[in-house]
This record gives C-alpha cells, sequence and structure tokens, in this order.
C-alpha cells in the first residue's frame, strides 16, 4: 500500500471529472435563505473559495472563471488531478484559480495558514464519506483555522440511513476485489459483476434490483468513478447527526440543504408521517429524524460558522432568469405523492415575466396572477424544476468578459470533451451573471465557445466553425439543422444572462 493508499483507497486512479452545480454562490445562498439562515458575503465580487478533494479541478476552474475578482483554490492528494487542474487554468486563462496538492490529514491549525488564507466558502463533495478519520480530523482542524465567522461549507456525503442497503455490498466488494487479478478498474468491475450475481439466490442483505443496476451501469460507463466509489476500506456513509457533531470544534451549525425541495417535510411527507415525525422522542435530531422518512442517499449539507436567522429576507431580492425557453418550460416537482405542477394563470404569468428578462423574487410574488404563492413558493418551484437559475450579480453584455471565457471553454473541451462524450456526462459552461456554470454537454459547451468568441448566433456560420473539414454537404446541413436546434434552446437563456446582447 503506497502512502496515499493509506488515506484514500483509490488514490492511484485519476478520477473522472465533474462539475457540481450545488457548489454555485447563488444557490447556496438561496438554500440557505429558504431555511431562513442568513448568508450574504459583504463584497460578492472579492470571495475567496477552497474546493477540498477537488479532483481535476472542473468546479474549481468554472468558478474562477465567472468570478474574475474571485480567490479560487483547489486541493488534492493526487498529483496528477493537480497537475492537470493547473494546466486547464492555465490554458483557458483562468488566472485567479490556483492548485494545491496537500493531503488533508496533515493539515493542523499551525500549518494551514501556511497554506491556505481566510475562506468565505469551503466545497467538500464526495470526500468525507470516503475518507479514514485522521482525514476527517485534518478536514476539521482546517475549517477551525481557515474559515471565516460567517463562512460556508457545503457537504456532500453518502448519508445514513439511506445508503444502509450498500454497506454489506460495499463490503463485499472491497474483499472480492482483493484477491481478484489485474489493475483496479478490472478489478473492481469483476467484483462488482461477481456479487451482483449473488443476487440471484435471493440474499437477504444485497441491495434491490434496481440499485445494482444502477450501481454496474455506472461501473461500466465510468471505470474511474466506481474504483473511487466503492473500493476502498475507509467507505463509510454517515449520519447527518455524526457529522454535525464532527464539525462542532470548527464552530460550524447546519445551516440548511443545496436541494431544498427533497427535504421538505411540506411536499416529501403525508399528513401522517409529519404528525408521526412531530411526536418522536425529541432527543432525536430533526434532520436524523427526516431522514428515516426521507430517499435521501447523498446529503449536501451547509454548514455555517455562526449561524444567524433571519435569511428568508433574502429571498425578495434574489434575482432569476430561465434556462430554457419559456414555451419548453413545465414547472414541476416530484414529490412521493405525486407530481406538484404550477398551472395556468400562475405558470404563464411567472414564464411571461421572466422571458422578459430576469426579475426578483419579490417581482415575481407581485404579478396578480400570483397574488398566493410567497417567496419560498416561487422560489422552489423555479428553482427545482430548473426552470430558472438564480444569479449572483445583474446580467451585462461584455465582449471583454466574453473573449475570456471563450478561452476558459476552449481549455474545457480539449481536457474533457472526449470523456464527458464516451461517458454522456455534463462539463459546464461558465457564466458570469450565475457566478458558476450550466452543466451542458461538450458539442454545447462547443457552441457556447464560439458564440462567445464572438461569432454571431447563425448555424451556417457556426457549422463552418465547428464541423470538421472533411464533412460532405449532407453531413454540413446535418450539422446547420442540428445546431440551429440547439440554438433554439439556448438563445433565450443567452440573451437573459446577459452572454448576447
Ligand atoms: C470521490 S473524489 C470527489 C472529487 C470531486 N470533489 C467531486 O465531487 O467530483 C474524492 C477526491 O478527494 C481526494 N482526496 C481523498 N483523500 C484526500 C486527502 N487525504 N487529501 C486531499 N485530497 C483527498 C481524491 O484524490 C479525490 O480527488
Amino acid at each position: 500500500m503506497t502512502d496515499a493508499k493509506s488515506r484514500y483507497g483509490a488514490a492511484d486512479v485519476r478520477y473522472v471529472a465533474a462539475f457540481q452545480p450545488e457548489s454555485a454562490p447563488a444557490r447556496l445562498r438561496l438554500a440557505l435563505a429558504m431555511a431562513d439562515t442568513w448568508w450574504n458575503p459583504p463584497d460578492p465580487e472579492r470571495m475567496t473559495v477552497l474546493d477540498i478533494g477537488c479532483g481535476r479541478g472542473l468546479s474549481a476552474c468554472l468558478l474562477a472563471a465567472a468570478n474574475p475578482g474571485w480567490d479560487v483554490i483547489g486541493l488534492d492528494l493526487q498529483p496528477v488531478h493537480i497537475e492537470e487542474a493547473r494546466e486547464v487554468a492555465r490554458q483557458g486563462g483562468i488566472d485567479n484559480a490556483r492548485f494545491i496538492e496537500a493531503d488533508l490529514a496533515e493539515l493542523t491549525e499551525v500549518n494551514s495558514p501556511d497554506l491556505l488564507p481566510e475562506l468565505d466558502v469551503v466545497i467538500c463533495h464526495g470526500v468525507w464519506s470516503w475518507v479514514p478519520d485522521p482525514v476527517r480530523d485534518g478536514i476539521v482542524r482546517m475549517l477551525k483555522s481557515r474559515l471565516k465567522p460567517g463562512g460556508v461549507i457545503l457537504l456532500g456525503y453518502n448519508a445514513l440511513p439511506g445508503y444502509a442497503d450498500t454497506l454489506h455490498f460495499q463490503r463485499l466488494v472491497d474483499e472480492a476485489a482483493r484477491s481478484l487479478p489485474g489493475d483496479d478498474a478490472q478489478r473492481g468491475l469483476a467484483a462488482i459483476e461477481a456479487i451482483v450475481a449473488l443476487r440471484e439466490q435471493a440474499p437477504l442483505y444485497l441491495p434491490e434490483p434496481r440499485v445494482l443496476e444502477h450501481i454496474v451501469n455506472a461501473a461500466r460507463n465510468a471505470p474511474a468513478y466506481m474504483v473511487h466509489e466503492w473500493l476502498t476500506s475507509f467507505w463509510r456513509p454517515a449520519y447527518h447527526a455524526d457529522v454535525a457533531r464532527a464539525l462542532v470544534p470548527a464552530r460550524l451549525e447546519y445551516g440548511g440543504t443545496a436541494r431544498p425541495a427533497g427535504s421538505m417535510p411540506e411536499l416529501q411527507l403525508n399528513p401522517e408521517q409529519r404528525a408521526a415525525l412531530a411526536a418522536a422522542p425529541a432527543g432525536i435530531a430533526r434532520e436524523t429524524l427526516l431522514d428515516t422518512f426521507l430517499a435521501r442517499r447523498f446529503r449536501t449539507d451547509i454548514f455555517i460558522r455562526g449561524r444567524r436567522p433571519g435569511g428568508r429576507a433574502l429571498l425578495g431580492p434574489t434575482m432569476l432568469a430561465l434556462t430554457a425557453p419559456a414555451d419548453r418550460t413545465k414547472i414541476e416537482i416530484v414529490t412521493p405523492s405525486g407530481t406538484l405542477e404550477l398551472k395556468p394563470p400562475q405558470r404563464d404569468a411567472l414564464l411571461e415575466a421572466l422571458s422578459d428578462g430576469p426579475k426578483t423574487i419579490a417581482e415575481l410574488a407581485d404579478l396578480p396572477a400570483c397574488a398566493t404563492l410567497n417567496h419560498i413558493d416561487i422560489a422552489l418551484m423555479l428553482v427545482e424544476s430548473q426552470a430558472a437559475e438564480p444569479l449572483w450579480r445583474a446580467p451585462r453584455h461584455d465582449p471583454a468578459d466574453n473573449a475570456r471565457l471563450a478561452r476558459c471553454c476552449d481549455s474545457l473541451l480539449r481536457h474533457f470533451a472526449p470523456e464527458a462524450s464516451a461517458m454522456r456526462a455534463p462539463i459546464g459552461v461558465p457564466i458570469a451573471a450565475m457566478g458558476s456554470a450550466l452543466p451542458v454537454g461538450a458539442s454545447e459547451l462547443a457552441l457556447c465557445g464560439a458564440l462567445l468568441s464572438g461569432l454571431p448566433p447563425d448555424p451556417v456560420v457556426l457549422s463552418r466553425h465547428l464541423a470538421r473539414p472533411q464533412g460532405d454537404e449532407d453531413a454540413r446541413a446535418r450539422a446547420e439543422t442540428g445546431i440551429a436546434q440547439v440554438l433554439e434552446g439556448l438563445l433565450p437563456t443567452w440573451r437573459a444572462m446577459g452572454i448576447l446582447p
């Protein structure tokens, strides 16, 4: 076992490149506001953000590109990740992103200030439930030393009891993989397939077929993801209550969830379940109790250093922009008791108002048709149905900004497009108004990059620019039609976000 492998089971395997939309600062602020937690950084243009376990740096690069006044730092154990992240940033002209190779377990309250400035936001996604105690302790020491009062951390982790059905499965896979031949990916896949085959004999302690099918498909499509997800003896999904307790030394309190709709008793539970919840013994933490009822396998908790109530007041001024043309947009959320859908006239009034350009939640609530909707209803329905995104700053059309973002898209395409296309996984296009990125596939990203570089939204021009030179006339015509269709979906958002005049 290498030194690094004693800290992280997949330390020798390069991870897949992944962007976490929940890390968008505007989404964090909105989610916290919905939980009535106050988080409103005094200078939104000057923030310091750290992504721990940043992998290949995609999220950090997108945040840095969208916020040129920020200092964005990625930290990871694996040199292969850090080297690539630095290259993506350098080639993309993203000079406010920097990457540090370090082992979180070695961070102390004394050495953290040598390595890191004071932080406004920390992203820790997909790390906590895969690492041993010394790494978790290092994370807490670093947070205690570096997170500013009022600073926040987004902590995404495999949660209990939601993940309990895979505890025994993971144990068997990890043990089986040790005796199998091949590299980590080959051993992992063979182990998973061997354990899944046990399902035929109706074992008591394997997940249901639907869950196993999902695991096998993901393992086949993305072997690196599978190795990081399953092949480690440190793998431990965590109870929210235990995570909250572990963060107490860093003076962190639970502020809310980055996925509010999936966590709201009013949406997710029937009246009898809500009554049972209210009657449960007071000693059990509310979130742990809620997790007994909700299908939350992965939690995206936001903790804050010093929680102040009053965040709901920030909902009214929050600006929302449409992410797709109004006529293709449904405003609906799926809940266990059925689909909750905004119907006309409320839906039409909201979409019509937003088609004109971004609006604040207060402006939308003032629409006559929306008199019965409060600020939370509007935020929840529009954002959680992915009809709209909260903005971090007012959109402005600036060709110099666009040229900078185009260079970033170019670098992302060069590094991540083949892999993203093969896995059918999104990359992301940085958008200044969002202070973050919209997840898009590789071909959409190429199109976005071309528009950002100043090409007109004309399918003929864009297809000449993007299509391979050897394409014949038929291929070119197909490309033009495809581009025209994508543009139709993209342009309203593009204009709302200020990217096109
Ligand atoms: C499952 S990946 C998640 C990557 C990314 N945050 C995401 O969610 O897509 C976990 C990452 O944490 C890093 N990591 C694990 N242990 C670490 C440690 N002790 N110090 C620093 N980084 C670590 C790994 O190298 C890997 O890139």
